[in-house]
């Protein structure tokens, strides 16, 4: 069924053609050529129409459906051989082709559409008693008689933000933000690369226009792992899900944003032409059909009779909510008849038929007493607000980042300011807002300082970021992050010096480079304050046995700017040997799998830094010894793959080590190719995920037993 297409191939049996026709004297070659085009085009065409109908099918299987029929490798052909047809017949290319999902050239500035019809705001309050009054005021305006229960649809508040989706005769042709309601910004590009929007709405008879609203949402588990590769790499984080989907939509570069992993949940309407609805349900479960992703039905989207119900409803899913694997923030509740959604008409601009009703967060009060500035290993300077400790949620919080001058500037926190913080994502603590009736007097807002707080040099910004970093390659800071993060576990796994530690040899003036941790004697941290005999002892012992490394976790230990741990691994599998990765140049960067040009270019940076590179000879003139990566070919893992999800009994990346110690692999994301899906507790999507390619899930002890084995 999934031929492979070569041109070539096809070429070779149309050559046939012309050569029929040169036959025919009369007409002439030409003639004959010109037929064999015609032909040759055509097929050309229904090859692209339909390798473009197969992929939106698959897509719709994997993202909508989660029921796959193909593997990862079949579809990635169908997507090249796409891709290639594109490339050779650039008329082919048309706005619905699935090839314009992997992001297009970036923008400049977003331009400024009106939304035909306004895309209204919600009343919200915070109770049931408060859904309970607004079924009495929907009943009072409906006239309805003693007795009579209105027919209500509820769905969850998705947290992200609004989108709206033009569909013009089935086919995307434009997605809007909100914006100020009347006017929204075109996203188009950025949204396409949502796989689990449909680019053609999947029927026959498509109305002329449709206009579906819903939330570009971003799942807790992808936000956990986005933030973790984004710190990983010396990259920003973000506050909450919600930022870093917003952030995404709102990227002018929309190859960035097709590397985020966005979802999208529709439910509602904007203008229509050609089709009309009796109900809120009729028309989200039109949406389901057409391929657009709606909430969970049964569950999560559901039409009831009555406040009753209604309640029953807002408490049964906040008693999912933190089970959820996206976040909520509450509850829509719609007058289910778009009769009487017409009869109930607006207030202001929120319409009388609809509220939201919402949860409240896991939150407290504290004062922010201070703001310092970090400075990380990459230079970036993050502002962290220093608080008096406060219980969230059970657990004590002093400080919360502030993450960057826009973050703060948005929110306006200032020493001294009286402000809500609540735990985002379940985790990270946040400050929501400030209680400006509290803020002191004198107060002033809180400006990064241009130069770095612990060096003095200049600090900068690159154009597109809003992080300001240190531009001083020697700074101390810089060099103190630097060595901790060459120390530590996952890295040269000087498993001995703490970052303590590490502060007083930098201090004492032991410490200026990573090659001085080779050089250091036992004298040298006896020197120090409280250390003794003992300890110095083993100290210098864990310095020693870090120098057989594998050398996959020494170029991690360099720290190069957006080269994380699976990074580092796939440098070491190309290189092979420590020598041919200092070796590189520019174009064999380029070569090596999954390093695009922005990575690249920051490893030949580093790699152009003398310094640097005496640096790592001295290593090895002092006795590192880099281990080349082989794949352990034995062991009881070897050739399976697995992938962890949810908390486990031990530490993530214990139980990663112990997998690949006996020769498993991990892999980031379930797919076909996945062996086992190890799950502990409070799992995400991932097993919903499994489940459906029918990947086996074992428990950690499960995974015990069969290391054993
Ligand atoms: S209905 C007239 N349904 O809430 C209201 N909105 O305050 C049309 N939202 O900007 C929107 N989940 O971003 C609706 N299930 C849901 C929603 C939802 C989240 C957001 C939406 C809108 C805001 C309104």
């Amino acid at each position: 069924m999934y031929k492979v297409y070569r041109e070539n191939e096809e070429f070779a049996s149309f050559i046939a053609l012309p050569l029929q026709c040169a036959y025919l004297r009369d007409s002439g070659l030409e003639f004959g050529i010109a037929l064999w085009k015609i032909g040759f085009m055509s097929k050309v065409r229904d090859r692209h129409s339909e390798l473009k109908k197969l992929i939106s099918h698959h897509d719709s299987l994997y993202h909508v459906q989660d029921r796959p029929e193909i593997t990862d490798y079949q579809y990635d052909q169908l997507f090249s051989e796409l891709q290639q047809l594109e490339k050779n017949h650039p008329e082919l290319d048309t706005s619905d082709s699935p090839t314009h999902r992997v992001g297009g050239a970036a923008l400049d500035v977003f331009s400024k559409v009106p939304h035909r019809v306004p895309m209204l705001s919600l009343s919200n309050s915070y109770s049931a008693e408060d859904l309970a009054e607004f079924d009495l005021r929907v009943k009072k305006f409906l006239l309805l008689g003693e007795g009579k229960e209105v027919e209500y649809f509820c769905e969850p508040k998705f947290d992200g933000l609004a989108i709206e989706l033009v569909y013009e005769n089935g086919l995307l042709v434009r997605a809007l933000t909100r914006g100020d309601g009347t006017t929204g910004e075109e996203v188009t590009q950025n949204i396409k690369t949502i796989r689990r929007i449909p680019l053609r709405l999947q029927t026959k008879s498509p109305p002329a226009l449709v206009e579906v609203r819903g939330e570009v949402i971003m799942f807790k588990e992808d936000f956990a792992e986005l933030n973790h590769s984004q710190q990983e790499a010396g990259e920003m984080t973000f506050a909450n899900p919600r930022n870093a989907a917003a952030g995404a939509v709102r990227q002018l570069d929309s190859k960035i944003a097709a590397q985020r992993p966005l979802r999208f949940f529709a439910y509602a309407l904007g203008a229509t032409e050609g089709v009309s609805f009796k109900s809120q349900e009729h028309c989200e479960n039109q949406f389901h059909e057409w391929g657009l992703p709606v909430a969970e039905s049964g569950v999560l989207r559901k039409t009831v009779q009555g406040s009753e119900a209604v309640i029953d409803f807002y408490h049964d899913v906040e008693k999912l909510r933190t089970s959820l694997p996206f976040d909520i923030d509450g509850i829509v509740v719609k007058v289910n008849s778009f009769r009487l959604q017409d009869d109930l008409g607006l207030v202001a601009r929120s319409p009388r038929w609809a509220t939201a009703a919402k949860y409240k967060p896991a939150q407290a009060t504290t004062v922010v007493e201070n703001i310092l500035v970090q400075v990380g290993r990459t230079g970036a300077l993050t502002p962290v607000a220093i608080m008096k400790p406060v219980k969230v949620g059970g657990v004590t919080v002093t400080n919360a980042t502030l993450h960057n001058q826009d973050e703060i500037d948005r929110k306006d926190v200032r020493i001294g300011d009286t402000v809500i913080i609540q735990r985002a994502g379940d985790v990270i603590p946040e400050i929501v807002s400030v209680v400006l009736d509290h803020r002191p007097k004198k107060s002033t807002p809180f400006k990064i300082p241009e130069r770095c707080p612990i060096c003095g040099s200049q600090a900068k910004k690159a154009e597109e970021e809003v992080i300001f970093r240190c531009t001083n390659p020697l700074c101390p800071a810089i060099l103190k992050e630097s060595l901790k993060h060459f120390a530590s576990r996952r890295a040269m796994n000087i498993d001995k010096v703490g970052d303590k530690i590490i502060e007083a040899l930098c201090d004492a003036g032991f410490l200026k480079s990573f090659s001085d941790f080779f050089r250091l004697r036992k004298e040298d941290v006896l020197s120090l304050d409280r250390q003794g005999e003992k300890s110095a002892q083993n100290i210098i012992s864990s310095i020693e046995k870090s120098k057989k490394i594998p050398l996959a976790r020494l170029i991690y230990a360099f720290g190069i700017r957006f080269v994380g741990e699976q990074t580092a691994k796939t440098l070491a599998e190309h290189f092979v040997n420590l020598d041919g990765f200092l070796d590189a140049d520019l174009e064999v960067l380029q070569t090596a799998p999954d390093i695009g040009p922005k990575v690249a270019q920051s490893i030949y940076d580093w790699l152009q830094d003398k310094r640097l590179l005496k640096d790592v000879r001295d290593l090895i003139r002092l006795g590192v010894e880099p281990q080349s990566l082989q794949r352990k070919t034995t062991g009881a893992f070897a050739g399976t793959s697995f992938l962890i999800t949810g908390t486990l009994p031990v530490k993530r990346d214990e139980a990663k080590d112990f997998i690949e110690s006996l020769g498993g692999k991990i892999l980031s994301s379930v797919s076909s190719k996945l062996n086992y899906l190890v799950v502990g507790d409070d799992p995400g999507s991932k097993v919903e995920r499994a489940r459906e390619l029918e990947v086996a899930i074992i428990s950690w002890e499960e995974l015990q037993k069969m290391a054993k084995s």
